[in-house]
Parts: structure tokens; sequence; C-alpha cells
């Protein structure tokens, strides 16, 4: 409260106690004299001219206990309560002192006046009266009880923040009323939460006079040391106005995450409701003596492998038993090492599980197949029953009949257990016919006889030696080789 404001209401305060007082006075100095004068006035209606007067001097003496009241109350909370305690009393508690002893006034003063009027009894047949106000009023009297059980508790005052329930609400608190608490909140709005709502909600108190503790977050990168970071964090925060001197930081590692070390900053503020400037300071702190320090704050990133798939000829542990068994494969005999090596590398391996096919007859087919690990069966179908026409282990090939003459698959390929099977492309072939033209003949004659085995299942004639040729010639065709 301003000067100037104190001493207008103390000139008003004087003058309306000197006017009172003076009015007082009259009344009793011509309190026979008014008595006749209103009896000489009222005609009919003069026995009710004491109790006019009575009643006047019940005004002017109730004015004066009001006066009284606002003067202690301004003797006692603004000037005992403020010096001795420290701080300022709650409005609500001056309000009730100030009802309180007013009422008590006002009844001695009644009672002294009117003695023959039964208080008591006015106030006991007006019970119904009673019930209608306590309903009308029931919110306000719950906020007024539970401000009541509020300031007997004395859970905050005036200055701490606090936050209030699951809205949560913060603020510094401004004042408390009969109605409401009142808090600033850190946007400078004026939050208004009533009593009663406060006294069934949890609320977060940050007392004024309290080491609260705030906390700070930040990340570094894997390979900034900790013992550095934490010792570098803590002088910065230690040094930041607000953080105070009593309680040394807290900086200590809270995860190790998925791309940084991530770190929290415990600090505690000697003036709490500037947590956020101080928070924000903090951080800035932070910044800086990391630049200082050659530290580096982390951000989400992600370490990449590509990973190559290996050719099959480099394949960790069997790449060189790849090369070996193409070698083995009778067909492939006369190919160089070179040769094979690049056969090798244009394979392509597939595992097949006991029972699964590996070739469907009628299909089309650009490729043949070396057995790597495994075996297979050669299976047509006859009559819609299945036959087993051959049995192809480790190092047979298959699969080149359609390769080499471009007809659909003769036969079906099932695979008897978990089977490894290296497939050749049409290209790989075209390259070792290129170097290799012997191969195809011994090839067509490979081929020659898988189709007289299966022509003889078929019951079908014999293929013969012309047929043969027409195989070499064909696959000569379909190859472009000369
Ligand atoms: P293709 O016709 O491309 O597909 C089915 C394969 O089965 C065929 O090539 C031959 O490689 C193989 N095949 C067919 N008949 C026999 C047989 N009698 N003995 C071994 N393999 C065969």
């Amino acid at each position: 409260m301003n000067r100037p404001r104190t001493k207008n209401k103390l000139a008003f305060f004087f003058v309306a106690t000197a006017v009172v007082v003076l009015a007082i006075y009259l009344l009793a100095r011509f309190d026979y004299a008014l008595r006749e004068l209103l009896r000489a006035q009222m005609g009919g209606l003069a026995p009710q001219a004491d109790t006019i007067v009575g009643v006047l001097r019940l005004i002017f003496l109730a004015i004066l206990a009001y006066l009284v009241v606002r003067a202690l109350n301004a003797l006692i909370f603004g000037l005992v309560f403020r010096f001795r305690r420290g701080f300022e009393a709650p409005t609500l508690v001056r309000n009730v002192f100030s009802i309180v002893a007013f009422t008590a006034l006002v009844f001695l003063i009644f009672t002294s006046i009117f003695p023959k009027v039964n208080l008591g009894a006015l106030f006991t047949t007006s019970a119904i009266f009673g019930v209608i106000l306590g309903l009308a009023l029931q919110d306000t009297l719950g906020n007024f009880f539970a401000g009541i059980s509020l300031q007997a508790d004395r859970p905050f005052q005036v200055g701490d923040v606090i936050t209030v329930g699951a809205q949560r609400h913060t603020g510094v608190v401004e004042e408390i009323t009969w109605r409401a608490i009142k808090i600033r909140s850190f946007s400078n709005h004026v939050v208004l939460i009533s009593n009663s709502t406060a006294a069934k909600e949890p609320i977060e108190v940050g007392p004024r006079n309290n080491l609260n503790a705030r906390h700070v977050f930040f990340n570094t990168i894997f390979t900034d040391s900790p013992a550095k970071t934490i010792h570098v964090v803590r002088e910065a925060v230690r040094e930041a106005d607000n953080v105070s001197q009593k309680i040394s930081p807290v900086v200590r590692i809270r995860n190790l995450g998925e791309s940084s070390v991530e770190y929290e900053v415990k600090y505690w503020l000697d003036d709490y409701a500037k947590h956020n400037d101080t928070d924000a300071l903090v951080r800035q702190r932070i910044w800086y003596a990391f630049r200082r320090a050659n530290l580096n704050f982390a951000y989400p990133t992600r370490t990449l492998l590509v990973q190559r798939k290996p050719r099959i000829d480099e394949r960790e542990g069997d790449g060189g038993a790849i090369v070996e068994r193409l070698a083995a494969v009778d067909i492939f005999a006369p190919l160089s090492t070179e040769e094979t090596t690049m056969l090798a590398q244009a394979a392509t391996s597939h595992v097949f599980a006991p029972g699964e096919t590996v070739i469907h007859a009628g299909d089309p087919g650009s490729s043949m197949f070396v057995v790597h690990n495994g075996r297979v069966s050669v299976q047509v179908s006859e009559n819609g029953r299945t036959r087993t026409v051959a049995t192809l282990s480790e190092g047979a090939f298959f699969g080149e009949m359609a390769l080499f003459t471009g007809e659909p698959r003769t036969a079906n390929i099932v695979a008897l257990e978990e089977t490894e099977v290296l497939e050749i492309g049409h290209d790989a072939m075209k390259r070792v016919f290129d170097t290799n033209p012997d191969l195809v003949e011994s090839l067509s004659h490979t081929i020659g006889e898988r189709r007289q085995a299966l022509a003889a299942s078929e019951d079908l004639s014999a293929t013969d030696g012309d047929e043969s040729a027409g195989i070499l010639s064909s696959i000569k065709r379909f190859f472009g080789l000369k």
C-alpha cells in the first residue's frame, strides 16, 4: 500500500470517527428533547418514539463499532502480523476477524439499548429462514469452510508457487479469499480456484522459503567423457543467477540412449517463482560451457550398415566348395579353373525343404541347376499317378533340357531331403559355350539319353542317334552358335 493512500484512509477514518462520536454525543445530550419532539409530532404513534431514538443510537454505535473493528484489524494484521510473523495475514483471516468482532459488538450494543428484546429467541424462531438461507448459500458456505480449513492447515501461503489438480494450474499465490485461491500464472493470468475445488484436488506446493529443485535435461554423443561432461556442466550451472549456492547442482547420467548419453541436471532455486527463467538460463550456460570444453550435444542418429550380399564364390566357408562342386560336374570337366570360377560367380544358391518342388513339369525354363547338397527325384505323371524316373544327388545337374532347347520342362524335380541347388542362367551358359563349343556335344548326348529314358517310361519309341544330332543342332540354333 502506498503512502498517500494510507494517509487518505487515516484522514477518512479520523473524520468519520469524529462525526460519529459527535452524533452519538448529540443524541445523548438532546435525548430527552428529541423524544418529546417526536412524541409531539407523531400523534397516535407517540409510544414508538423511544424505539426510534434507540434505533438511531444503535445505528451510530454500530458505525462506531465498524470503525473500531477496522482500526483493530489494521493494527493486528497490518502491523503486528506483518512485522512479527514476517508475512501478510490472509484476507480470509482478516475478514473472519472483522465479522466476528463486529457481530459481537453489535450484539452487545443491541442488548444494552434494547434489553427487553430477546435476540436468542429471534434467532431460534427463524430456523426455517436459516434452512432456506443455508441451501441457497450451500456452495458459498462450502467454499467458506474449505477456505477456513486451508487457513487452519496452512499448506501454503501468499507468495508460494502452487500447482493445483489434474489440469495443473500453476502460479504464485496472490490471495486466499472467502471464495477462492487467487494465483498468478507464469503467463501473468489470474487463475481463481474455488476453495472447495482446491480442498478436493492434490496441490503441489513450492514454498517460498524452501529450496525447491528443478530438472533440466541434455544429451551428449557417446564419445564425450561423462566425467568431463559432469564437471563442466556442474560448474556452469552453479554460477547461474538464482541457482542456490547452498546445495551443489547434481549432474548425472539418466540413460544410455539409442543415439546419445542422456543426462539430467538437478539444481535448487533461491526463488522458485522464477524457475522458468532459471531453467532457460541454465540451458544457456550449458550450451556455452559445451562450446568452450569442446563437448557435443547429441541429436538422433542411426548408423546404417550396408552389406552387399557376397557373391557365391565369396561365400564365407564354402565359396571354394561351390567352385569345386561345379568343377566335378562331368559336363563342366573341360572348363578351365577361371571359367569354372566365372560360372560359380554367376550361379545363385537356393535351399529347398524336403518334399518341395524345384521345377514343375510344363513350366517354361531358362536356367539349369546343379545339386550342391542333398538329393532330388525326377518325377513324371502317368495317368494321374506319379512315377520316379531318376534320383539325382550331389554333383548331378538338371533343368538343362528346357534351357538348351527352349521347350517346356519335361519333368517335376522334387527335393527328397533338405537340398541346396546352384542355379545357372542362360547368359552364363552362353559365355561357357562360346569358349568351349565341345560342351554342346556332350550335353546333347546327356539330353538325348534322358529323353530316351523318359520316352521308355512312357512306352514311346526310343530315340536314336539321329535325334541326338537334332538336339545338337537345336541347341546351337537356340544359343546362336555356329
Ligand atoms: P527340364 O526338362 O528342363 O526339366 C526337367 C528336368 O528333369 C530335365 O530338364 C532334366 O534335366 C531332368 N530329367 C528328365 N528326365 C531325366 C532322366 N531320365 N534322368 C535324369 N534327369 C532327367
